[in-house]
């Protein structure tokens, strides 16, 4: 016994050096297609042996997550700063100021007088504004943040943690957790959570007597988890016990988000595949395009297709070897969509009717901000009141202001149309944009100002993040 385990640690030793070459892009094979299988649209189907896998992997996870903390710290002032006079709707802190780094030696107000092409030829497009990578993108996944695998863990029993990777993004720029849950269907009742993460222990009794009987069985069907890539029986699995899945709200916590990041199933090969930050699911009733660039056209669509194909990877073959849940789309898809579909925004008490501030309610500097959004900030052209989207795709090209670069192993190119996202309810739901690169609400204003040459001054930007936070 004595002597297995010796070898064992011996070949774990020797495998560590081979993912330790691996991770700094030396790769033992040519260069060819064929033998690079980051280059195919297909995941491989062939199975290393459990153990070997989680050796290897396990040993590299400290230089893997060494290496996207310092890309995060490099970005971004990752500082503890919450803002004094807003929260989110149960009451976390919201963190405020800008925090995408400037290049040394240049400031916002230089950056805005440049044309595009000069910040490229430059190099001075601050780093956080390009893409975010997955915390190890060749090797992609769903990925948790910890409260929330402690907590389906208490109580479920089921683990989600990855042996070879951890989420990345410090909680504080993460949605609050449990998210409230308001229902479109029984507005007076409020936040119906009762400060509680819904899983499938407790979401009997917190919904029995609110729900219709279809939606209480479409709530049990998005609590329930299903064999996933990571997360599943097989040997090529993530988590260090084989485990029954994934459920819907494990990301969507409480019909939210907790932030959880995966790789978008509809690109090829890996490394232009976008990191994903998991979207809240509040408000899909007044939505007509699902997926940041999927568009699928119903919720019934987005729910039935990413069983399918094992969620995210787009690709049927490996979700056959897991085992597909292939749900029954006159009841269990219908039932799912119909509660989805009385996810309420939050509460905006400072909107009127028709979503604008109703001047009674709201401060001067929220009033500026929204007539610099409906004016000089060209805002209202794409995200158009009451929800603040125009249920359309939009390519921002902020590709003409970097150049095609390697980070991390993801290939930061150009994004292409992605869809508008509602801005009702926004301050609930950070980081921000489809990979969540913007960490705070002041980062999107930065952000569309340079992309969009709109030369704000600093007055200006700060009424705008004041109206955002009222919305
Ligand atoms: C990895 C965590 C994760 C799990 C598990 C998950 N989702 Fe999602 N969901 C996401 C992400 C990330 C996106 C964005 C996809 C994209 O950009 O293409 C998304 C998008 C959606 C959308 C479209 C939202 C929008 O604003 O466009 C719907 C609807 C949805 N998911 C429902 C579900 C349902 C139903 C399930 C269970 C069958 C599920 N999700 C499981 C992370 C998850
Ligand atoms: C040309 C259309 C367009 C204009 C104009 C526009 N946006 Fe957006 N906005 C988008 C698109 C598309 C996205 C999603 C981009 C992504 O995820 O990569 C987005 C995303 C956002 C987000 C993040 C949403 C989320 O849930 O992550 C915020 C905040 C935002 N916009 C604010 C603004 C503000 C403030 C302005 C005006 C200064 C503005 N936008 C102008 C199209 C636009």
């Amino acid at each position: 016994m004595r002597r297995e385990w010796k070898l064992i640690a011996v070949g774990a030793a020797l495998v560590t050096i081979g993912a330790a070459a691996g991770v700094l892009g030396v790769h033992a094979q040519g260069a060819s297609t064929m033998a690079d299988p980051s280059k195919s649209s297909y995941l491989s189907v062939n199975e290393e042996d459990f153990r070997t896998v989680f050796a290897r992997m396990s040993a590299a996870k400290a230089q893997i997550m060494k290496r996207q903390l310092d890309l995060l710290s490099a970005r971004y002032d990752l500082g503890d700063r919450p803002a004094a006079n807003v929260r989110m709707s149960r009451g976390k802190p919201i963190q405020e100021g800008v925090r995408v780094k400037l290049p040394a030696g240049v400031a916002w107000e230089a950056l805005e007088k440049m044309t595009p092409e000069e910040i490229r030829e430059k190099g001075l497009f601050p780093k956080g504004f390009m893409p975010l990578p997955h915390p190890n993108h060749p090797e992609g996944g769903m990925v948790f943040p910890h409260f929330l695998i402690d907590e389906v863990k208490k109580q479920t029993g089921r683990d989600l943690t990855r042996f070879d990777l951890d989420f990345d993004i410090p909680d504080r720029f993460l949605p609050e957790f449990p998210a409230p849950i308001y229902l479109t269907t029984r507005p007076d009742l409020g936040d119906v959570s009762r400060g509680q993460l819904v899983t499938t222990d407790n979401y009997y009794e917190l919904f029995n007597g609110i729900l219709n009987p279809k939606q209480l069985e479409g709530l049990r069907l998005l609590l329930t988890p299903f064999a996933q890539q990571q997360f599943n029986l097989t040997a090529d699995r993530r988590s260090e016990r084989p485990s029954l899945g994934v459920a819907c709200f494990d990301c969507h916590q409480n019909g939210s988000t907790n932030g959880a990041a995966h790789l978008v199933g509809d690109i090829r090969p890996q490394e232009f595949r976008h990191r994903i930050e998991t979207p809240t699911l509040r408000g899909v009733n007044i939505q007509r395009v699902f997926g940041s660039q999927r568009a699928l056209k119903t919720v019934e669509d987005f729910t039935e297709f990413e069983q399918r194909a094992a969620y995210f990877d787009g690709d049927p073959v490996i979700a056959t070897k897991k085992g597909v849940n292939v749900l029954e789309r006159g009841s269990q898809i219908h039932d799912m969509a119909e509660f989805q579909e009385i996810l309420d925004f939050p509460p905006a008490p400072k909107l009127d009717v028709f979503g604008k501030l109703d001047a009674g309610k709201a401060t001067s500097v929220e009033l500026r901000g929204q007539a610099l959004f409906f004016g000089k900030a060209q805002c209202a052209t794409c995200h158009v009141p009451p929800y603040y989207t125009d249920n359309l795709m939009h390519n921002l090209k902020a590709e003409r202001f970097y150049r095609p670069q390697m980070v991390n192993g993801m290939m930061a190119s150009a994004d292409g149309p992605i869809k508008t996202f509602p801005l009702r309810g926004i301050k609930d739901t950070p980081p921000y944009l489809h990979d969540g690169r913007l960490l705070t609400v002041d980062d999107t204003v930065e952000f569309f100002n340079l992309v969009l040459g709109l030369q704000l001054t600093p007055q200006e930007k700060t009424d705008l993040v004041a109206f955002l936070w009222a919305l």
